[in-house]
């Protein structure tokens, strides 16, 4: 299984492939408020991916359209909630969401 390492913390988790960065994150004890799991509505799951990025599914059509409207969006923005990890190692950055 893939490991998931989460800045800034550097928490390290092991999910299975196909399971959303954001259940990741949520496993392995993070912290955050997103008021739209699982619906790519708000981007309050926006996250970096600094490494890895290439093992992640694609962005679709509602995931970019988020993205689009958010400021502070770069080539390594994508939303934990859509991103699905795949068979490779990723490493993600929390934003603002983050807390204890
Ligand atoms: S949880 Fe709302 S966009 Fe991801």
């Amino acid at each position: 299984m893939p490991l998931l390492t989460i800045l800034p913390r550097g928490k390290i988790v092991q999910i299975p492939a196909g399971t959303t960065l954001l259940a990741g994150i949520a496993a392995a004890g993070e912290k955050f408020v997103t008021k739209c799991t699982d619906s790519a509505c708000s981007g309050m799951c926006h996250v970096f991916v600094p490494i890895g990025k290439k093992s992640l599914s694609k962005p679709q059509r509602a995931e970019n359209e988020v993205l689009d409207s958010l400021a502070g969006v770069s080539s390594r923005s994508r939303l934990a909630c859509q991103a699905r990890i795949g068979e490779q190692d990723v490493t993600v950055e929390l934003l603002g969401f983050a807390s204890g």
